[in-house]
C-alpha cells in the first residue's frame, strides 16, 4: 500500500504542476488581452468626459471585443510557436516574451499614431523582438498577425476615415519586418543591422508614396510625407528594438545572436587577456570555436552559441598559463613537480574558467560548458606518469576531472572538438583519409565508452554527423599539418 502511494505521488504532483501551468497560460492570455483592450479603448480620450463614461455597458462591450481579438492573436501565435518549435512547449518564457513584445508594440504604436500619424507606428518592433528572442519563423508570423490586429483595433476605436493610409502602413510594416527578420543573421552586429534597416526603410517608403500617387495625385506634399513617415517608422522600430532587446535579454535570460556575436569579439576583455597572456590557449580556443560552429550547425544546434562557448571554455588557464603545454616555450614546469601536484594544476582550470566567466558576468551557459567540457575523464598523461613511480594501482578518480559530464549537446560538441583539436598535432603523420577517419572515430568512441555522453541527449546519429564534419573540415584547416601520402606510392 505504502509503495503504491509513493509511486502515485510523483505522478499526481506532475498532473498538479501541469494544471497550474495551463491555468497560468490561460490567465496570462486573458490578462494581457484585457489590458490591451482597455488601453486601446481608453486611447480615444475624447470619449471620456468623466470617470462614469468608462463604466458604461457600450464601452465594456467594445473592450471585450478588442480583448477577444488580442486573445485570438496571442493564442494563435502561441500555438504556431509550439507547432514549429516543439521544444518551446515546456518553455515558460514563450508566452511572456510574446506578451511583452505585443504589449510594448501596441502601446508605442498607439502613442505614435495618436500624436504624429498612423504611418510612423513602430509595428515592426514586435516581430524583431520575437524573431531574436524566440525564432525567426515566429517573428515573421508575428508581423502579419500584430499589424493586422492593430489596424483593425485602430479602425474600431478611431474609425476608418483614412483607409488607404492605414492599408499602406500595414503592408509597409509587414514587408519591412519580413526583410529585416530574414537579414538578421547576416548583419552579425547591431550596427550593421541599423544599416540594413535604413536601406529597407528607404525601399519600403516607396509603397505609401505609390499608393498615394494612385489615389490623390494633387497632394504631392502629403504623398512625400507618407514616404518619410514610413521610412521613420522602420528606423524608429529598429531604434526601439535596440533599446528593448537588452532589457528583454536580461529579463528572460536569453542569449541572442547579437549578444553572442559581441561575446565573440576579440575585443572582449577576457579574450584580449587570453591572447596576450596565454597565446597558445587563445589559438586553441579560436580553432575549437571554428570547428564547434560547423559541428553545431551540422546537428541543428546554435552555431553562434557553440562558437562562444568554445572561445571561453579554457579561460581558466589564464591563472597558470605556463603549466599548459600550448603556452610553453621550451621549459616545462611539470618536470619539477610530482604528478599529483601537476594533475591538480591542470584540473583546476575548469573551476577557474567558471569563476572568471561569472566574475565577468557572462551568460551562465558559458560557465556550464566550461565546467563540463572535460566531464569526468582522467588526465591520462599524469596518471601514467604517477603509475611509473609505484607498483600499486592508483585511484583513477584522483587523476580525473570532477565533472559533471556534458549536460547539453553544445557541451558534448566542445568536449569532442577540444580533444580532436588538441590531438591534431598527432595526425600529421596519418597516411590516408581512412586512417584519419579512424583516428577521429577512436577519439569520439573513447569518450562515449567512458560514458561522457550519457547525460546530454546527444544521439549516435549526431556523433556520426560530428565525425563526418570533422573528417571533412580538418584537412583543409590544418592543410599544413596533415599531408596524406598517395597510397599507390
Ligand atoms: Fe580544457
Ligand atoms: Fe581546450
Amino acid at each position: 500500500m505504502k509503495n503504491k502511494n509513493s509511486v502515485k505521488a510523483p505522478k499526481d504532483k506532475k498532473i498538479e504542476a501541469r494544471k497550474r501551468d495551463i491555468a497560468f497560460r490561460i490567465l496570462t492570455v486573458i490578462g494581457v488581452s484585457l489590458l490591451l483592450g482597455i488601453i486601446l479603448r481608453l486611447s480615444k480620450i475624447d470619449d471620456f468626459n468623466s470617470v462614469g463614461d468608462f463604466f458604461t455597458g457600450e464601452i465594456w462591450l467594445q473592450i471585450l471585443i478588442l480583448s477577444v481579438l488580442i486573445a485570438t492573436v496571442l493564442s494563435t501565435l502561441y500555438f504556431y510557436s509550439i507547432y514549429v518549435r516543439s521544444d518551446l512547449r515546456k518553455d515558460k518564457k514563450l508566452l511572456p516574451v510574446l506578451s511583452v513584445s505585443i504589449i510594448i508594440t501596441f502601446a508605442l504604436s498607439l502613442i505614435f499614431s495618436i500624436f504624429i500619424n498612423v504611418y510612423i507606428a513602430p509595428l515592426v518592433l514586435a516581430s524583431l523582438l520575437v524573431a531574436t528572442l524566440l525564432d525567426k519563423r515566429i517573428g515573421l508570423v508575428t508581423t502579419v498577425l500584430t499589424s493586422q490586429a492593430f489596424f483593425i483595433a485602430y479602425i474600431v476605436v478611431f474609425g476608418g476615415e483614412h483607409l488607404v493610409d492605414i492599408a499602406a502602413a500595414i503592408i509597409t510594416s509587414m514587408i519591412a519586418a519580413i526583410f529585416l527578420v530574414c537579414n538578421m543573421d547576416r548583419s552579425g552586429s547591431r550596427f550593421k543591422f541599423t544599416g540594413i534597416a535604413i536601406i529597407v526603410g528607404l525601399c519600403t517608403a516607396l509603397i505609401p508614396v505609390l499608393l498615394n500617387l494612385m489615389t490623390d495625385r494633387t497632394n504631392v506634399v502629403n504623398m512625400l510625407m507618407s514616404g518619410l513617415w514610413s521610412f521613420l517608422s522602420v528606423v524608429l522600430s529598429v531604434a526601439l528594438y535596440m533599446i528593448f532587446l537588452p532589457i528583454m535579454e536580461y529579463l528572460f535570460r536569453i542569449n541572442t545572436v547579437f549578444r553572442l556575436g559581441e561575446l565573440c569579439s576579440l575585443e572582449s576583455p577576457l579574450l584580449k587577456r587570453l591572447a596576450e597572456e596565454a597565446p597558445g590557449t587563445f589559438n586553441h580556443s579560436i580553432a575549437v570555436g571554428n570547428l564547434a560552429e560547423l559541428c553545431a550547425d551540422a546537428i541543428g544546434e546554435s552555431p553562434q552559441l557553440a562558437k562562444v562557448c568554445a572561445y571561453y571554455h579554457d579561460v581558466g588557464k589564464l591563472k597558470n598559463a605556463e603549466y599548459f603545454i600550448e603556452n610553453q616555450k621550451g621549459y616545462n614546469p611539470h618536470d619539477d613537480l610530482i604528478p599529483e601536484v601537476s594533475v591538480s594544476m591542470i584540473i583546476s582550470h575548469v573551476n577557474a574558467s567558471c569563476e572568471l566567466i561569472k566574475e565577468a558576468k557572462l551568460p551562465e551557459i558559458l560557465a556550464d560548458v566550461a565546467r563540463e567540457h572535460h566531464g569526468t575523464t582522467p588526465v591520462n598523461y599524469f596518471l601514467y606518469k604517477a603509475q611509473t613511480y609505484t607498483e600499486e594501482d592508483l585511484d583513477k578518480i584522483e587523476f580525473s576531472y570532477p565533472g559533471p559530464k556534458p549536460q547539453s549537446k553544445i557541451a558534448a560538441i566542445i568536449m569532442i572538438v577540444d580533444t580532436v583539436e588538441a590531438a591534431s598535432r598527432a595526425i600529421q603523420g596519418l597516411s590516408s583519409p581512412d586512417k584519419f577517419r579512424a583516428f577521429i572515430h577512436k577519439l569520439i568512441k573513447e569518450k562515449a565508452d567512458h560514458g561522457q555522453f550519457e547525460e546530454c541527449g546527444i544521439t549516435f546519429k549526431d556523433l556520426k554527423t560530428i565525425e563526418d564534419t570533422l573528417v571533412n573540415i580538418l584537412p583543409s584547416m590544418y592543410h599544413a599539418r596533415i599531408q596524406y601520402n598517395n597510397p599507390r606510392e
